[in-house]
């Protein structure tokens, strides 16, 4: 079958989260499996871009609205990533550093789907599913049924992954200039409360609609930032499939990340040799449990509800824990971490940024994860830290709910609680401290965890089942 994924990120081209990890592996490992995935996205300025060789696709133009634009899709020579990787530059708005965070990412992601509506357009043949990627590629579905220009793809079959529905694009009506011809009668699919929805369109337009676990689905009919309603109307075409993780990057053994790797057999000294190296950078106490929060400090993580948690458990425990944290994200939450580094110095660290290397480094050598999550679609987190050993203490949330077992249920081997508040929170804190004393409770639960199989081998064949759904 021949899947063509749109997405704003994949990883290690750009990244900002979980989204860019998963575009970089699902296609991979459907490539293994004997399909042939490729992947479209905008061609960022980035670090990849300079260090690959790339051939010319296609040159085309196009409208976006009154503004005529040409357009150059590239390719990447030597698949370096296992799979057909194309880049969209259109000069003026593609042609950043950052991936999202502009004043007119309107115009930008509604341009970049535009582009490549044009190119598959102009195809000799139509490809078997086009798989879309949160609301950056909503418009998708819409224009390919509904825009007179792309005709020759409207019986092709659209996938719509919901990866984060807190985001939904939205932009106002005077926007919809920006869509090529379209057929007007069908307004009532791009709408939604009076503005245009590209995340609630994708919901009504796309054949199918997965969401990356089980609960975010369940969920998304009670708490979807407006779209409750849209999603227990749809509930027929949403499905939940777990996202992987791919395991060639995110190996204790031979990550490229690590000085010191490790197996399962090998956790106890391989943990704690990564351990002393982050403890020597970061002033912390190698003696203590080590918990680590890595992720976009944002109101979806509750990272605004940490800096009292991790204060009062210290406080309260009497420094019995240490605490470090990556990430970058609300002014507020940032600069509240900034003021606790010198007070609670030789407890606390934190690196306002991000950082690839140093997370691998803290998955590999912390003791705990934490991810007090309000929302949590899957998590990634939680997965890279079972794989290294790291107990996750997470809400019970999300994808969180689906992969972590509580320590108290059987072959438990994390920690799970109910509220972001930092009283559930340090409650938490305090369950992995008592832990932490009992080794033998604490080696059965690294080995419960590290052998747990996230890999995509046992997810592509969900999503192959979907597509096959659709032909
Ligand atoms: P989300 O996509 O909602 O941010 P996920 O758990 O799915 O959450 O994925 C987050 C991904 O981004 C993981 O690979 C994590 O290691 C990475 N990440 C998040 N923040 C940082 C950071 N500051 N530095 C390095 N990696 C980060
Ligand atoms: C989103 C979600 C996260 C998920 C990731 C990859 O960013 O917030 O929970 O793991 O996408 O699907």
């Amino acid at each position: 079958m021949e899947i063509i994924h749109v997405s704003a990120e994949c990883y290690p081209v750009a990244k900002a989260g979980g989204l860019g990890d998963v575009v970089g592996a699902l296609p991979k490992y459907q490539c293994k499996a004997g399909h042939i995935a490729k992947v479209v996205m905008p061609m960022y300025r980035t670090k990849f871009l300079y260090e690959n060789e790339w051939t010319v696709d296609f040159k085309g133009h196009a409208n976006l609205g009154n503004w005529f634009f040409d357009f150059t899709i590239i390719k990447e020579k030597n698949n370096k990533l296992g799979f057909d990787l194309f880049l969209v530059d259109i000069n003026g708005l593609l042609d950043r550093q950052k991936i999202y965070g502009y004043d007119d990412d309107a115009e930008r992601f509604t341009a970049f789907q535009i582009a490549i509506l044009n190119w598959m357009n102009n195809w000799e043949h139509q490809p078997d599913i086009v798989h879309c990627h949160d609301h950056h590629t909503g418009l998708l579905p819409f224009m390919m049924k509904y825009c007179y220009d792309f005709g020759r793809l409207q019986q092709v079959p659209t996938v719509f992954t919901i990866h984060n529905g807190q985001y939904q694009g939205w932009m106002g009506w005077d926007k919809s200039r920006y869509i090529p011809r379209w057929d007007l009668w069908k307004r009532g699919m791009l709408d939604w409360a009076d503005t245009i929805n590209p995340l609630a369109s994708a919901v009504k337009c796309a054949s199918k609609i997965t969401t990356v676990s089980w609960s975010y689905l369940d969920e998304l009919r009670y708490n979807a930032n407006g779209l409750e309603k849209l999603f227990d109307y749809e509930r027929g075409k949403c499905m939940g499939i777990l996202n992987g993780i791919d395991n060639e990057v995110w190996d204790p053994a031979t990550d490229k990340y690590l000085e010191h790797h490790f197996t399962v057999k090998t956790v106890a000294a391989g943990k704690q040799k990564n351990k002393e190296l982050l403890c020597e950078r970061f002033g912390l106490d190698k003696d203590k449990p080590l918990f680590v929060f890595i992720g976009r400090l944002v109101g979806e993580k509750a990272a605004d509800v940490l800096p009292e948690a991790i204060m009062s458990a210290i406080g309260n425990s009497q420094g019995q824990a240490c605490f470090l944290v990556l990430g970058s994200g609300e002014t507020q939450v940032e600069w509240q971490f900034q003021q606790m580094i010198d007070p609670y110095r030789g407890l606390f660290n934190a690196v306002i940024g991000y950082d690839e290397a140093l997370s691998h480094l803290m998955y590999a050598g912390a003791d705990f994860l934490l991810m007090p999550s309000r929302v949590e679609p899957c998590g990634l987190n939680q997965m890279y830290a079972m794989r290294y050993g790291t107990v996750p203490v997470v809400r019970s949330t999300g994808g969180l709910k689906d992969t972590v077992v509580d320590m108290g249920d059987k072959d438990g081997f994390g920690i799970r609680f109910n509220n972001a508040t930092s009283g559930d929170i340090e409650y938490s804190i305090g369950r992995g401290i008592a832990v932490y004393k009992d080794k033998a409770q604490l080696e059965k639960m690294w080995k419960q965890m590290m052998q747990i199989d996230h890999s995509w081998e046992s997810v592509v064949d969900a999503y192959i089942a979907v597509y096959e759904s659709l032909r």
